[in-house]
């Protein structure tokens, strides 16, 4: 069986790489469990992963979630030096022979930290897609909320696992289980898995990866902190980023509201790249069902959202509205608290004046 998947492997590296490859990873798998149950059993004429992927012993649920993006992947919408760190992980990857020759590891372990919702699990993604490997995901959350007794095995075979397959592995939530050893009634347990992780990443070989996420630096052990190779310091967009974010999320509605781009990212600023994603869905939809115009549910978003934003953001906001002569200086400076005079100042003469000073 193995023999007819390499041959197939070979046969089809050069007209369909990415079916060749899926054959490789699979080829891979079998040998690690090959005394095992069999891997193959659908005929390989799918295109599909059939990847044994490391599953809990009991419940024999996966305990990795797989994204396999290697179909394409847009960047993730980050600063320009993040973007950078992340470029040159891939860039080591790919130059790894070259590295080894003068005696150089490439990266092997990252963290990831940010706040909810900023791209840190797209770009754990958008990294294994690079290098073209499948990002598998261990979720720290679901399996402390397992016994914590089996925790330690699960978290064994998922590292075997990922490292026989050269998986990019991500640990997400890893403050989960790397709390402060301070912690609990578990101490002695927790504190082994600690070390456990610990050792994983001093020992990651230079054919994998192994990234952690986490929303909670503080919570992370200092001794793990430092054995990671790259820290990647995520937090929310500037408006530049919202504002490049909202046009990737309009898709086929952004020349429709193209103009509002603008005054929405001012909006929406200080939110996390996935509340703009739904914020932005949110709005198509009712366009696309209540044939709301553009301009209204622009100029509605911006009014909801006014009061979550700083004094700056809510300057800019005021200015974006009186620039589009949607409302008055008037109610402007009454939504927002900017004084008309800056609004003046910055857009010039409002462009409803007189009817904006009655209350409707
Ligand atoms: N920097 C970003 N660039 C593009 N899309 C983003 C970005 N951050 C978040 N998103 C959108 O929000 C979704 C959730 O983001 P995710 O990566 O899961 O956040 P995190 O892991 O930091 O909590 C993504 O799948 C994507 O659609
Ligand atoms: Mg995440």
């Amino acid at each position: 069986m193995r023999l007819y998947l390499a041959k197939l492997v070979r046969k089809y590296r050069a007209g369909r790489p990415q079916f060749s490859s899926k054959l490789d990873q699979l080829l891979k798998t079998s040998q690690i469990r090959a005394s095992g149950p069999s891997v193959m059993r659908r005929a390989p004429a799918t295109s599909e992963a059939v990847t044994l992927l490391p599953q809990d012993q009991d419940s024999r649920q996966s305990l990795v979630r797989v994204f396999d993006d290697r179909d394409g992947l847009a960047a993730p919408i980050l600063p320009a030096a993040l973007a950078k760190q992340i470029d040159d992980i891939v860039s080591e990857r790919k130059e790894r022979a070259k590295l080894a020759a003068h005696g150089i590891r490439p990266t092997r372990s990252a963290i990831l930290v940010g706040p909810p919702g900023v791209g840190k699990t797209l770009s754990a993604r958008y990294i294994a897609t690079q290098i073209n490997k499948p990002l598998w995901v261990l979720d720290l959350t679901t399996v402390m909320s397992s016994l914590l007794g089996k925790t330690g095995n699960n978290l064994r075979l998922v590292f075997e696992s990922a490292k026989q397959n050269e998986a990019v592995l991500l640990l997400d939530e890893v403050d989960s289980i790397a709390k402060r050893r301070s912690d609990d009634s578990d101490v002695g347990e927790l504190k082994r898995l600690v070390t456990a992780i610990l050792q994983e990443v001093d020992n990651w070989p230079d054919s994998g990866l192994l990234l952690a996420a986490t929303n909670h630096p503080e919570l992370i052990d200092p001794a793990l902190w430092r054995r990671f190779d790259a820290i990647l310091r995520f937090d929310v967009s500037d408006r530049e980023g919202v504002a490049l974010a909202i046009g990737r999320f309009l898709d086929r509605d952004a020349q429709q509201f193209g103009p509002w781009i603008n005054l929405m990212a001012s909006s929406l600023m200080g939110q996390s790249l996935s509340d703009v994603e739904r914020a932005i869905l949110t709005m198509r939809r009712n366009a696309l069902i209540h044939q709301i115009p553009p301009a209204r549910l622009a100029v509605d978003l911006a009014i909801r959202h006014a009061g979550e934003l700083d004094k700056n953001a809510r300057r800019d906001l005021a200015i974006s509205l009186a620039k589009e002569g949607a409302m008055s200086h008037n109610q402007i400076s009454e939504l927002t608290g900017v004084a008309r005079d800056t609004l003046r100042k910055y857009a010039g003469p409002s462009p409803l004046k007189g009817r904006g000073h009655k209350k409707e």
